[in-house]
């Protein structure tokens, strides 16, 4: 079977930790949607790690990390990742299965993103411009290049009317191509699927169909979050791909009856990067102190992260989208020092009202070293509690710091 792990904000949950932390209970770990705008952060030994696209597995010897073919791939940052992963002493390619429909991200694709968002101004969506959304544009407008296209006779060939596609639309934003950049891109594209060749590419949706056959776990790990996706999202401030854990079913080739479990992630407070709205956000100083507590900088693109409270009805609402059967909170303890925690319980109808909050006594305690749930302040574990009640689902894990080892199972 398959279990679908999401993100039920705007992104930047957690999720790469989790999936690291389950990973031993599976045998197989699977990307199904997004790209290298995605950063999971992984900390274990004192090292922190950040994938981009290799799935949050790889440092478990006996998983198998597979790359969907929902995935839109940049194989210049899947080498670069592979390399940096290297450099530490592990191999990824041992056990990495790429789809070979998977789509392309090329670097013209890099160039009209950028174009895209100029053109918007003030309207821009705040992309991490790595090409996502283009690359997807080009999927269901069946033009896309695919992973398996680069073992064609003919892919330079459908690479050059890609790039000659791509020129129209730079200049139909009022914007013109640097050529010395196109051409260094181009250049480090080009080694880049020499090497992809030398990778194991596959029909991946055999390959995992056979496993679940053969009685074999999966975990389908999500990248951004639901309030990121495209039809359910804050659109048109999205990213380009379906990240609740339907999209698990169309990004990895498995039926609907075929997943089992939804992990919803979720953090004890919300942030977001990029343009959209965002209810609970703080803008003054509390804002800014938990910007500074939680460290929330983008580990993609290094841009500060707004910062506000939890949003319950945006919580529950993501919930029903993902059919969550259970949540883990993460960074719990980023609220240690603030005397009350304040929690969005409802949405005014009228528009302009106020947002409706709930005090929640804070725990005034440091929380980073407590190695079990029943250990955490009282107060804390109330406020787990008080989540679990609105939400009416389980909290199954408590995350109480970027290491491994500060993850609480709750029972
Ligand atoms: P894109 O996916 O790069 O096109 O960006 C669209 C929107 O999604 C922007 O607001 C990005 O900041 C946001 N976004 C994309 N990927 C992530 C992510 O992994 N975490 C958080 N926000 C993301």
């Amino acid at each position: 079977m398959v279990d679908v792990l999401v993100g039920l904000q705007w992104g930047d949950e957690g999720k790469g930790k989790i999936v690291d932390v389950l990973a031993p209970r599976y045998q197989i770990v699977a990307r199904f949607q997004g790209g290298p705008n995605a950063g999971h952060t992984l900390e274990f030994n004192g090292h922190k790690h950040v994938l981009h696209q290799i799935p949050s597995g790889i440092f478990r010897e006996n998983v198998l990390n597979v790359i969907g073919n929902g995935v839109v791939l940049d194989p210049v940052i899947l080498r670069q990742e592979i390399d940096k992963l290297a450099a530490i002493g592990v191999d990824a390619t041992r056990n990495l299965v790429i789809s070979k429909r998977a789509q392309l991200i090329l670097p013209s694709h890099k160039l009209v993103d950028k174009a895209s968002e100029e053109s918007l101004g003030d309207d821009k969506i705040g992309s991490t411009l790595k090409g996502i959304g283009p690359t997807y544009q080009d999927k269901t407008g069946r033009v896309g290049l695919r992973v398996g296209d680069i073992l064609l006779p003919d892919f330079d060939q459908r690479y050059r009317e890609a790039v000659a596609r791509h020129r129209a639309l730079i200049a139909f934003h009022g914007a013109t191509i640097d050529e010395a950049q196109l051409h260094l891109l181009e250049e480090a594209f080009f080694s880049a699927t020499d090497f992809l060749r030398t990778l194991r590419l596959a029909d991946t949706e055999l390959l995992l169909n056979d496993a679940i056959t053969d009685g074999k776990r999966i975990l389908a790990e999500g990248a951004q979050g639901s309030l990121l996706d495209v039809d359910f999202g804050t659109y048109p401030f999205v990213t380009s791909s379906t990240t609740l854990s339907a999209g698990a079913c169309t990004g990895l080739g498995v039926a609907p009856r075929r997943i089992a479990d939804v992990i919803g992630v979720f953090k004890a407070y919300c942030t977001r990067v990029g343009s959209g709205p965002f209810p609970t956000e703080l803008h003054g100083d509390e804002g800014e102190r938990l910007r500074r507590l939680g460290h929330e900088f983008g580990s993609t693109t290094g841009r500060p992260r707004r910062c506000g409270w939890l949003d319950l009805p945006l919580l529950r609402y993501a919930a029903m989208l993902n059919g969550v059967s259970e949540l883990c909170m993460m960074k719990a303890d980023v609220l240690d020092e603030f005397a009350t925690v304040p929690v969005c319980t409802a949405h005014p109808v009228e528009s302009g009202a106020a947002l409706t909050f709930a005090e929640q006594p804070g725990w005034l305690h440091t929380t980073r070293d407590i190695d079990t749930f029943s250990a955490l302040p009282e107060p804390l574990q109330a406020y787990t509690k008080f989540i679990e009640n609105a939400t009416a689902l389980p909290i199954s894990i408590v995350s109480v710091g970027p290491d491994r080892r500060s993850t609480l199972l709750v029972k």
